[in-house]
C-alpha cells in the first residue's frame, strides 16, 4: 500500500494523526489499587512519622500518569489565591542532583512562592512548612526520585535525610516515583528504607495479564479516529503488540498511534493483527525499546 507523505494528506487526516496523540487517562487495576493506597495517605490526620510510599516501575510503564491523574483528582475546585483553598497534593519533579535546597526551591516555585535562589535553606523549610500547614498540604509527590542516584554516596544520604526530615516537620507524607534503582538507594539507610512501602507497577505479561492489557488497548481505539471503527480482535492481535512494546504500557500505546498513523496514511483505516509483524513494523520505523537502548550503548 502507498504510504501518503504530509503535502498529499488532507488537512483533517493531519489533524487526525496530531491529535491522536492526547491519549485519555486509562483507568486499570493496578492504577485504581495504586490510587486507592495513595487516597488513604491523603485521608489520614497529620501524624508526626507520617508513611511514604514509592512507586517502581520500569521507565515508560505509567508512573507519571498515575501521579499526575491523582494530583489532578486532588486539585482544588476553587480558586486557588481564595483564603479557604485547601491543596491536599504538591506534585514535583525530583532535581538532577541530590541537593535538598534546591529541592526546597522546586517546592517553593510549584507552590507560587520562591523567592531567592540564595535563601537559606532553614528559612525555605519553615516557610515551606508554613504554607503546607495554611494549604493543609497531606501528600508531597516527588517524580523521578532515582534523578539521586547521580551523585554521590555522601549527597545521597544527606538528601534522604532531608527528605525524611520534611516529613517529620511538615507532617506530610511523601510519594517517591522511580525505576527499580530506587530500591537501591532507598537501601542504602534502612530508617530511611522501612519508611517507603513500595508499589510495584510491573509490566504487562501476556500470561498473566494479556486480558486487562487487551481491554487497555481496546479503550484506546475511538481515540485513533481511524474511519474504520473495527473493534481490535483475537488474542493474536493483543499479543504481537505486548511482545513488541515488551510490556511497557507507553510503548504499546506508542505503537498503536505508530500503526494508526500508518493507516491513515495508506488509506487502510484499520488496524488488524497482520500489521503487527517484525517485518512490518521495520517497514514503518518502529524501534523497539531494547534496540534503542542497544543503539545508546552503541553511542556512549
Ligand atoms: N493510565 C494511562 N492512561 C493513558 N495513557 C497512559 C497511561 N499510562 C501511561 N500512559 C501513556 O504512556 C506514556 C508513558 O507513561 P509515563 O510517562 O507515565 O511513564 P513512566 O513510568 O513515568 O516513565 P519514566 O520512568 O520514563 O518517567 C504516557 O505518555 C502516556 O501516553
Ligand atoms: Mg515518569
Amino acid at each position: 500500500m502507498k504510504v501518503r507523505t504530509d503535502s498529499l494528506l488532507s488537512p483533517e487526516d493531519l489533524g487526525r494523526i496530531g491529535s491522536m496523540k492526547q491519549t485519555p487517562w486509562v483507568g486499570y487495576d493496578r492504577a485504581v489499587m495504586i490510587r486507592q493506597e495513595m487516597d488513604a495517605l491523603v485521608r489520614q490526620p497529620r501524624l508526626p512519622r507520617p508513611s511514604n510510599l514509592v512507586l517502581v516501575g520500569d521507565s515508560n510503564n505509567g508512573k507519571s500518569t498515575i501521579l499526575r491523574n491523582f494530583c489532578k483528582k486532588h486539585f482544588p475546585q476553587n480558586q486557588l489565591n481564595s483564603p479557604n483553598t485547601k491543596l491536599p497534593v504538591v506534585m514535583v519533579q525530583t532535581p538532577p542532583h541530590a541537593n535538598e535546597g534546591r529541592l526546597y526551591y522546586e517546592i517553593l516555585t510549584e507552590l507560587g512562592a520562591a523567592s531567592s535562589p540564595n535563601e537559606s535553606e532553614t528559612s525555605k523549610l519553615a516557610r515551606i512548612k508554613l504554607i503546607f500547614e495554611h494549604l493543609d498540604t497531606k501528600v508531597l509527590i516527588l517524580d523521578d526520585l532515582f534523578n539521586i542516584g547521580s551523585s554521590t554516596i555522601a549527597l545521597r544520604r544527606r538528601f534522604l535525610n532531608a527528605l525524611r526530615n520534611l516529613g517529620n516537620e511538615c507532617g506530610v507524607s511523601i510519594i517517591g516515583a522511580g525505576t527499580p534503582e530506587i530500591l537501591n538507594i532507598l537501601a542504602s539507610d534502612p530508617s530511611i528504607q522501612n519508611r517507603f512501602k513500595p508499589l510495584f507497577l510491573p509490566r504487562w505479561n501476556k500470561d498473566e495479564s494479556i486480558g486487562e492489557f487487551a481491554r487497555i488497548m481496546s479503550s484506546l481505539q475511538e481515540s485513533l479516529m481511524l474511519k474504520e471503527q473495527k473493534p481490535f480482535k483475537g488474542r493474536e492481535f493483543f499479543e504481537r503488540l505486548l511482545v513488541f512494546s515488551e510490556g511497557l504500557l507507553g510503548e504499546a500505546i506508542a505503537l498503536l498511534h505508530l500503526l494508526a498513523e500508518n493507516a491513515i496514511r495508506t488509506g487502510k483505516e484499520c488496524i488488524e493483527a497482520e500489521d503487527i509483524t517484525r517485518e512490518h513494523l521495520k517497514k514503518i520505523n518502529w524501534v523497539s525499546p531494547k534496540d534503542r537502548s542497544r543503539h545508546t550503548g552503541d553511542l556512549y
